[in-house]
């Protein structure tokens, strides 16, 4: 079974329980500061698992993109990505966890579905402790289906607990179903969760709680969240114990194979990087994001700039494009990709990159046989600094360069640096990993309303054919894209900054309503081009003066938004300005 029957058998399966079925979000989140990429299904769905009503019901399943930025070391392994598609179903304060465990026992051990053998599947519950008790209830349903208490383990939070997303937010005891992956030597009698062949395949999670400063506390509502990666339950179900195996990888390995006359076996974790950094490139940059030094435009870097490092040690140049145009055509019609745009950025950035890589791997060279010579080990801050700026070399690479020759960088004494030069700013990638946001979510909702007055105030200032080209919101500021194709001038910038704080001023109470699409955009409601909407979608309502499609949340009156104030306004791509703004 190939990952698109997969894809669709999944869907299907959850249809014929009363699901919906939703789009994709985009891989930023909208309005959550603490994270850079949406890193599981839940995370779009957090304000419903909260209790706020979906348009489509109680019950959706979906394929949700993901990143997971924790999984760039891990990556070059057969089972790691960084970039991967995630199947869920989703219960929204309705059914709880016998029919989640009894349905997730159907989809994969009936014949007419996954019909994978029983006796090669193991599974776990939470253990217990003081925030939740031991989850025998799930277990009881496991049983009652036929596995046997040999293949059922308990595991503590560590391992069977899932969420929140962030620091605080939505979470609760998991349960997880393994698969035993080879196909030579049959599963063991017994389940032992730390045996590498027993790889994890499906995970439902029971969010019931709520992670607060306080502790955890009962949500509103029981809630099932569930999460299947793609690219490993295709390679189980192909037999493959490599998931670079499956189509969701192969083409690209093999036109790594060609470009560089290599074969797979003789440089397997290269290959596996190359392919798994620029699919997840792709997919980044589809979503608005550029190569930059800063949060997610870094990340997208370090996965290009990487790319490209590797492509080098197996004699290859100038390929990026062409592997980036080979990803689009593996998804085409599944997801909507800008294909010019997304050729010209990694094209651009791969000469870029090119004009000084040779050149700081030479001075890296030159810095680690010195050191050698003196029986050092760790270079220091000072020098990663100086590949970083003078050659471009993502601090991470310096430290893998490093660790190729078993040496350390003073990553400490980087960071100084760093900070010197550039005063970086706090909201930079490493502190967003660490999450931390309940306080920034007022300010956060605050600039999510701003952003649909602003999005109105170009259009009226400026002209009535701006569209919304993109947008990111964090605790600090909001971030808007739109299609116009020169420098706002001073009076400009002036005037649509006036007309977004009229509005404040005026104190318009924001309403929000359901209607199907095809309503909403009858009523002349602005909707983010390229973006895909379910049929039932929410909208916002500002007055008379904006309507929008969106998820929230918003304040319920203009005046709470504070003052506005335009930061910034400058290119972000061809024909595309960018705006900054801030509320004070
Ligand atoms: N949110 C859960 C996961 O990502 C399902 O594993």
């Amino acid at each position: 079974m190939n990952t698109n029957e997969l894809k669709e058998k999944f869907l299907t399966f959850f249809e014929s329980k009363g699901h919906k079925r939703i789009p994709s979000a985009p891989l930023i989140p909208e309005n959550d500061p603490t994270v850079l990429f949406t890193t599981a299904g839940m995370h779009p769905l957090v304000p419903f698992l909260m209790g706020q009503p979906h348009p489509l019901g109680k019950r959706l399943c979906d394929v949700q993109k993901c990143i997971r930025t924790g999984d760039i070391d891990e990556t070059g392994d057969s089972f790691h990505h960084t970039f991967f598609e995630m199947l869920g179903n989703w219960s929204l304060g309705d059914y709880f966890k016998e029919e989640a465990i009894t349905w997730s026992f159907e989809f994969l051990t009936s014949k007419e579905w996954l019909g994978l053998p029983l006796e090669r599947l193991a599974f776990s519950c939470f253990a217990g402790d003081e925030d939740a008790p031991k989850d025998e209830e799930s277990a009881g349903f496991w049983y009652a289906l036929g596995v046997p208490k040999e293949r059922l383990v308990f595991l503590p939070k560590k391992h069977n607990w899932w969420g929140p997303a962030g620091e605080y937010g939505p979470c609760g005891p998991d349960t997880e179903m393994f698969y035993w992956k080879l196909n030579d030597t049959p599963a063991p009698k017994e389940f032992d969760p730390d045996d590498d062949n027993w790889v994890e395949i499906w995970n439902n999670v029971f969010m019931q709680y709520e992670k607060t400063q306080e502790g955890f506390i009962p949500l509103k509502q029981q809630n099932v969240d569930t999460g299947m990666g793609v690219e490993r339950v295709a390679a189980v179900l192909q037999g493959l114990e490599d998931n670079y195996r499956t189509e969701a990888f192969w083409q690209l390995i093999e036109k790594i194979q060609e470009l560089s006359g290599k074969t797979y076996e003789e440089k397997t974790r290269e290959m596996r990087i190359i392919a798994d950094h620029i699919r997840a490139a792709v997919f980044v940059l589809s979503d608005g994001v550029v190569p930059s030094n800063l949060d997610q435009g870094y990340i997208l870097r370090r996965f290009i700039r990487r790319s490209i490092r590797h492509g080098r040690t197996l004699g290859m140049n100038n390929f990026c494009k062409e592997l980036g145009s080979l990803v689009m055509n593996m998804y085409e019609g599944q997801y909507e990709f800008g294909t010019k745009h997304i050729c010209s950025e990694l094209e651009k950035e791969e000469k870029k990159f090119l004009s000084t890589l040779e050149k700081g791997i030479r001075e890296f060279e030159r810095v680690a046989s010195k050191m050698s010579e003196y029986n050092q080990t760790e270079i220091s801050g000072k020098t990663a600094f100086l590949l970083f700026q003078s050659y471009g070399f993502p601090l991470e690479m310096t430290e893998e360069l490093a660790t190729e020759r078993n040496m350390t960088v003073d990553t400490e004494k980087f960071h100084k640096h760093f900070k010197n030069h550039q005063e970086v700013s706090r909201q930079g990638a490493e502190q967003k990993f660490k999450g931390g946001l309940a306080d920034a979510k007022e300010q956060t909702i605050r600039l999510h309303t701003a952003t649909h007055l602003l999005n109105e105030a170009l259009r009226k200032v400026l002209s009535p054919d701006i569209k919304q080209k993109g947008s990111n919101i964090n605790a600090e500021r909001l971030r808007f894209d739109f299609n116009f194709e020169r420098k706002l001038t001073d009076e400009e910038k002036q005037a649509v900054e006036a007309e977004v704080n009229r509005l404040i001023q005026e104190g318009i109470p924001v309403e929000r309503s359901e209607m199907s699409y095809d309503e909403a955009m009858n009523m002349g409601a602005q909707a983010e081009f390229g973006a895909k909407y379910p049929e039932v979608v929410s909208v916002y309502k500002i007055g008379d003066y904006s309507l929008e499609l969106c998820g929230g949340p918003h304040v319920q009156n203009t005046k709470e938004i504070g003052v506005f104030k335009i930061k910034k306004e400058q290119s972000s791509a061809a024909g595309i300005r960018r705006i900054k703004a801030v509320v004070e």
